[in-house]
Parts: C-alpha cells; sequence; structure tokens
C-alpha cells in the first residue's frame, strides 16, 4: 500500500473511490452519466430511465421501465408518522431544506427488513412527496395525495400546485432532476459513500448527504444566484452591481467549481432548456437578462480573479429553469436533492458492493508536551 503523506486540503485531486455512474472532465468541459454524454441524455431520459441507468447500468426495457415507474409510484405515499412530524416542523417554520433532512430520516420507517432496491425505490419516490407535503403544510395548506397515474417528475409539480403541468414542464423538470442526477465524488455523494462504508444503511447516508448539499458552497447556490438577478433588475445594472460585490470581497453565486476550469456543461444543458420553457410559456425579458448578468460576471471574474478560469457553473440556470417551472427559491436546494438521491443511492449501491471502509488520515497539528 502506498502512503501519502501530503495534506491537500479540500482532499483536492486525491481519487477516493471507482464509480461507473458519473465522469466529469473539468478541464474539457464533459459530463458522462451512466455512459451517455450529458447533453446526449438530460434532455431524453426520463427520470425513472435515469434512475434505473444508474443503479442497473442500462436502460429499461418498454416492461421493465413500466414496472418500475409502477412500483416508484407506489411508494410514493409517506409513512403516517412522517406525516405528522412535517406537520410539527412546518409550525416552526424551518427551511425546507432542513424539513427534507428531518423528513429524510425517517423513511427507514418500516422497511427495517426491506431489500436494498426496495428500499432505494422508496426513498427516491418519497423525496418529493417529503418536499411537496411540507411546502404546503407550511403555507397552512393540506398535502396532495400523490397521483399514481403521473409520472415520477409530473407528480412533484402536481404534489406542490394542485395543476397537472404541462408536457413543456414536464421536460423542463425531468431536463433538471436528469441533469443534476449525479455528479463524480462531489461532497455529498461522498458523505453517502462514507457512511455506507462504514456497514450503515442507505437511511442514513442519504440523510447525510442532504445535509452536506444544504451548504451555499454545494446545493445552496440557486436561491442567492437568482435574487442576484432580481436585484439587478435591467442590464444596465449589471456591470456596477457585480463590481461592487467583488470589489467587497463577496463571491457571485452560480460562478467557479472546484473541478471545472471552463464553462460547466449543465449551465449549457440547463440554460437551453430554461430558453425552450421561457420562450413556451414564460417571460422572455428575465432569461434575457440572466444572460446578460452571466456574461457581464464571467468577464469581470476574469479581471478580478485573473487565472482562476472562473465560469458559470450549474446553479445559476438551475435558477432560472426552476423559476420558470414555478418553484420558489426556497425549493430549488430540496429539488436538487429530488434529482440527485437518485445518484446518491447509485453510489451506495456501488459502495456496499465493491467498497472499503472510507477512513483518511489526518496530521496532528496540536502540542504534544503538556503536562496534567
Ligand atoms: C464552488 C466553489 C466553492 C469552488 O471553490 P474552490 O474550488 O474551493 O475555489 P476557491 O474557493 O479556492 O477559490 C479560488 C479563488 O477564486 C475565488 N472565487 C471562487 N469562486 C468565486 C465566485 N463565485 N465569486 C468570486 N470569487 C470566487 C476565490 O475567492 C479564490 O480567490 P483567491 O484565491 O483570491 O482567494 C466556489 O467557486 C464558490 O464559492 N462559488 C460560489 C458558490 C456556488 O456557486 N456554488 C455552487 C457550486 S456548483
Amino acid at each position: 500500500m502506498t502512503t501519502i503523506s501530503e495534506y491537500r486540503p479540500g482532499l483536492e485531486g486525491v481519487v477516493a473511490a471507482e464509480t461507473r455512474m458519473s465522469r466529469v472532465n473539468g478541464q474539457i468541459g464533459e459530463l458522462i452519466i451512466g455512459g451517455y454524454a450529458l447533453e446526449e441524455i438530460a434532455t431524453k431520459a426520463t427520470a425513472e430511465e435515469m434512475a434505473f441507468l444508474l443503479w442497473h447500468d442500462r436502460l429499461p426495457n418498454p416492461a421493465e421501465l413500466a414496472e418500475f415507474r409502477q412500483r416508484l409510484a407506489e411508494k410514493r405515499p409517506l409513512p403516517p408518522a412522517t406525516l405528522s412530524l412535517l406537520e410539527s416542523v412546518a409550525q416552526e417554520k424551518v427551511p425546507v431544506m432542513d424539513a427534507l433532512r428531518i423528513g429524510a430520516g425517517t423513511l427507514s420507517l418500516g422497511l427495517d427488513e426491506a431489500e436494498p432496491q426496495d428500499l432505494a425505490e422508496a426513498i427516491v419516490a418519497r423525496f418529493p412527496t417529503i418536499v411537496a407535503a411540507y411546502w404546503r403544510l407550511l403555507d397552512g395548506q393540506q398535502p396532495i395525495k400523490p397521483d399514481l397515474e403521473l409520472g415520477h417528475a409530473a407528480n412533484y409539480l402536481y404534489m406542490l400546485t394542485g395543476e397537472r403541468p404541462s408536457a413543456a414542464q414536464v421536460r423542463g423538470l425531468e431536463t433538471y432532476l436528469n441533469t443534476v442526477s449525479d455528479h463524480g465524488l462531489n461532497a455529498s455523494t461522498f458523505t453517502a459513500r462514507v457512511i455506507v462504508s462504514t456497514g450503515s444503511d442507505m437511511v442514513s447516508a442519504i440523510t447525510g448527504a442532504v445535509g452536506a448539499l444544504k451548504g451555499p458552497l454545494h446545493g445552496g447556490a440557486p436561491g442567492p444566484a437568482l435574487d442576484m438577478v432580481f436585484e439587478i433588475g435591467s442590464a444596465d445594472r449589471a456591470e456596477p452591481y457585480l463590481r461592487e460585490k467583488l470589489e467587497s470581497g463577496e463571491r457571485l453565486m452560480g460562478f467557479g467549481h472546484r473541478v471545472y476550469k471552463v464553462r460547466d456543461p449543465r449551465a449549457e444543458v440547463l440554460g437551453a432548456a430554461a430558453e425552450r420553457l421561457f420562450a413556451a410559456d414564460g417571460d422572455m425579458a428575465l432569461y434575457e437578462l440572466a444572460k446578460s448578468v452571466e456574461e457581464t460576471a464571467v468577464s469581470l471574474l476574469a479581471e478580478y480573479k485573473p487565472g482562476r478560469n472562473l465560469q458559470t457553473n450549474v446553479e445559476f440556470y438551475t435558477a432560472l429553469l426552476l423559476h420558470g417551472l414555478g418553484l420558489d427559491t426556497s425549493l430549488f436546494s430540496p429539488t436538487f436533492a429530488v434529482g440527485r438521491v437518485a445518484g446518491w443511492l447509485g453510489h451506495c449501491f456501488e459502495q456496499m458492493e465493491n467498497g472499503r471502509l472510507i477512513r483518511p488520515t489526518s496530521i496532528y497539528i496540536g502540542e504534544t508536551d503538556r503536562t496534567w
């Protein structure tokens, strides 16, 4: 065994897993998920096909897909204890992402003996139900029961709004969920793998992963990114506004990435999806404003942080697309989790099959000569 004694802050560049889920090439801006280029699969697959692909390394045939869809749909209703917990939590008005973390932890109820496959299906099926039920409770409304006839993405929108979404809205959401379904060894995926690597269970893993995803350096950026576009308000205000932020040392949300040193390919796919959605039934002026904010931000980042290659990341167009779908900013990160959970579980399966306890080392920098 080789011993690496060099400390790498943030584990940057450290290889900690082998995976067939996805490959991220940050130098050329390429993302492969389950063997398909992101651009190839994101706009075509349903959310169910994507989950099946991640878990089985192939797309389902029509009979398998129908069966898988049915099994997921049947698992959507929440255990009564989860629902009543969410009711209490709503009284405290905690943010949706915290409610998802709290609700996620209860998903083992009644499933202690379940096979890993059944448990994974229940988790994926119930994430949207938790988010939508809590969202309505927060607003003093009753949760809407899942509609088992609708697909995974369509049913999520239906449970949020009570209205059956248009085909364009469903396609927009599926493209989003597919785009964020997996992304190499990102922080939340790593968290999930660390947890199952100890022999712990998948519910613990996805609960920890939600906690990791919540942070603004990972999945918490799209809300602030959209707020920024709204605050800017018109293209001519973009430069003074962004300059002021950079002068005061603030980070621009939706830009920069640990791995991508060119434009995040997910920004490309989501930008195009947002454009289609806004052209079909939205506000093209907002889309145009976002494009010009993006251009100004990228050029100012090059000026203020030369050599850093700070480019648009996934969060910027996530914000625009999800806003176009009628989602409130507080639902952006939880909706990210609704998409990413399929990937987390795929990684859990891999880790449980081949993995070794993940246990890095640390360098002690404290005192050694203290006496009592
Ligand atoms: C995503 C992110 C955490 C990656 O950061 P990282 O790999 O750890 O990069 P670092 O924090 O080392 O940043 C390198 C330099 O670029 C700057 N930088 C990075 N992202 C920046 C941003 N969005 N706006 C302004 N400056 C930024 C840092 O301040 C640092 O500058 P310095 O060396 O002069 O101190 C970072 O780019 C960020 O905070 N982005 C904004 C939040 C966001 O959009 N998150 C979603 C990610 S998908």
